[in-house]
């Protein structure tokens, strides 16, 4: 059997950023496109909280943003349909999630396969879901940090695109690993987007490989 492949492609793209939160690595990804790193621009910052602080930024800095209640939406399925027109609407070329609290449902994720990225503050497969660092540190592992990843409906375990290693230290809260781990988020996620766009990614099964 031929495993599916995709390879990313190489153009100036569209990117949909969605955030629940405060946007820090919504900004780093931004800073990179405003610099001219990555071949692309964001067309949408989206967001499923009205008063998310990365929705104010996005508005600051002069971005198109949406805001959708989900309250006022039948079902789950509901909400991801509309998300859905949103982004074929704009023409979007990746999702990145940063910070999204939401799960997305299963339809989204096939639909936009390979068209999705999130970031999520742990070396996975170890520790996925939520209050990872909490759990870094009540397992004692010597080592954390993050990891770029492709979006599938199995949450937190699509292909791995990028990672970076943090220490952890006997001393440790939450707080300060996950200050050490978000250092490196900003740098690995707006590095991933980058190879995106620069068509160098390419997913065979559940690996990725970087192009040169
Ligand atoms: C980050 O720790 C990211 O890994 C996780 O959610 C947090 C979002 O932070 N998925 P921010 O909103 O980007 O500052």
């Amino acid at each position: 059997m031929t495993e599916k492949s995709f390879q990313s492609p190489q153009k100036k793209g569209k990117i949909a950023v969605f955030l629940s939160g405060r946007g820090s690595n919504f900004l780093a990804i931004h800073d990179s496109v405003r610099k001219g790193v990555i071949n692309a621009e964001i067309s949408l910052v989206f967001s499923n909280k009205k008063q998310a602080p990365g929705l104010s930024h996005a508005q600051k800095r002069g971005l198109e943003t949406l805001y959708l209640d989900p309250k006022e939406f039948k079902s789950k399925q509901d909400y991801d349909q509309k998300i859905s027109e949103e982004i074929k609407k704009r023409k979007i070329d990746l999702i990145c999630l940063a910070g999204y609290m939401k799960i997305l449902t299963s339809d989204l994720c096939r639909k936009f396969e390979n068209h999705i990225m999130n970031i999520h503050p742990a070396l996975l497969p170890s520790f996925p879901g939520l209050h990872v660092q909490k759990k870094a540190l009540e397992w004692g592992v010597r080592y954390s940090g993050a990891t770029v990843h492709f979006v599938t409906a199995d949450v937190d375990m699509g292909p791995i695109i990028l990672q970076a290693v943090v220490p952890v230290f006997q001393d440790d809260t939450e707080e300060s690993l996950s200050n050490r781990i978000l250092e490196q988020e900003h740098k690995i996620y707006p590095e991933a987007v980058r190879l995106y766009f620069e068509g160098k990614l390419l997913i065979k099964g559940r690996r990725v490989y970087i192009l040169s």
